[in-house]
């Protein structure tokens, strides 16, 4: 099993550091192979996405990803900018099942910024389109208004766009994961203002009468932001487009204490996936030693999951977890008065002692 570690920028190399000691430490065949991605790669090869390292990717059963990003890539082109990685290997790879689970771990259920009884035992699902939507569409770009409020100005245009057989394929990716847990799925969209998302609509409510067990409920997408914090357990699964996922699962993370917790596996149609923690490369806190590897050594356990076939293994790493969180040891992040702040590598190290 070939495993394309790619650390990226930021937190990114010392997060992926921790992951790679916690899936060394088990007894599998894994043949890890690291390259260099983001504002890394730019460095090193002019390119954020150097053919060497999507050509590792594409030949890899999964990915281990970090994060890209750095303010200093600002003022590059768009696309030397390190996000064109992760964009990039997206596409190229077709990865358009983006899973971000929203799990509130009963220790930190008191680090959350909402009432602890509104995110107990929070379980929540995020399926996002990845390919898609506004990311993607074309045409985009920067022209002189041909039209509109003033023509003649400097104006700049994105697509929003959707295909039946994209939407789906996304639909069905939802009622299958649904049926593997409480069998309810909302589909966010857009569809009393926008094109797009009422094809969504459409093509979701159609897709579903191949899935009768499921239950369906449709919700627009300024409505769900506010469920989210309202009454957030009333969810299970989420599907929405690529945009209003990007925003919603940041929101959805949030609830749960930090993203520092949040792991996210995306998928192609091969099964082969790019797995990596929810949040970014967070340059402001980057060799400091302190940031939580957890969603990543998290992200690594659904990697054993669903693209090596290694259920066993992924279900001790996230019981490790469970366990250095009962042991009260917190990274700043998820920190609160009584339990132990510790860093990076020591958490990391619990975990690989916690397997046992
Ligand atoms: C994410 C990130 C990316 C996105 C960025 C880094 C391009 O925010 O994975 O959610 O917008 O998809
Ligand atoms: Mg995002």
């Amino acid at each position: 099993m070939k495993i394309a570690v790619l650390p990226g920028d930021g937190i990114g190399t010392e997060i992926i550091a921790e992951a790679v000691k916690v899936l060394k430490t088990l007894d599998l065949k894994l043949e890890l192979e690291t390259a260099p991605v983001g504002g890394a790669a730019y460095e090193a090869a002019g390119h954020p996405l150097p053919e060497s390292t999507l050509k590792l990717a594409k030949e890899s059963d999964a990915i281990l990803f970090g994060a890209v990003g750095d303010w200093k890539y600002d003022k590059l082109e768009r696309a030397l900018r390190p996000e064109q990685a992760i964009l990039g290997l997206r596409k190229a790879m077709g990865l358009f099942a983006n899973f971000r689970p929203a799990i509130c771990y009963e220790q930190l259920t008191h680090a959350s910024s909402l009432k602890p009884e509104l995110v107990a035992g929070l379980d929540i699902l995020i399926i996002r389109e990845l390919t898609g939507d506004i990311y993607f569409g074309q045409p985009r770009g920067r022209r002189t208004a041909p039209d509109g409020h003033f023509p003649g100005a400097e104006e700049a245009f994105d697509t929003m766009r959707y295909s039946r057989p994209e939407i789906e394929r996304i639909a069905r990716v939802a009622f299958e994961a649904a049926r593997k847990r409480s069998k309810r799925v909302t589909s966010v969209d857009k569809s009393n203002v926008l094109e797009t998302f009422q094809l969504w609509k459409d093509v979701v409510t159609e897709v579903h009468k191949d899935y009768q067990d499921v239950a369906l409920d449709h919700m627009y997408v300024d409505n769900a932001a506010m469920q989210l914090v309202k009454a957030p357990k009333a969810f299970d699964v989420i599907v929405t487009g690529n945009m209003f996922g990007d925003i919603l699962s940041d929101e959805a993370s949030m609830l749960t204490g930090s993203i520092g917790m949040l792991p996210s596996a995306s998928l192609n149609d091969k099964k082969q996936g790019l797995y990596e923690p929810s949040h970014g490369s967070a340059p402001d806190i980057a060799g400091k030693g302190v940031a939580n590897p957890l969603a990543t050594i998290l992200s690594a356990a659904m990697m054993l999951r669903f693209s090596l076939n290694q259920a066993e293994a992924a279900d001790r790493i996230e019981a490790a977890v469970k366990k250095v969180l009962a042991q009260g040891l917190r990274t700043p992040d998820i920190y609160s008065e009584g339990t132990t702040k510790v860093g990076t590598v020591q958490m990391g190290d619990a975990v690989v002692k916690a397997l046992g």
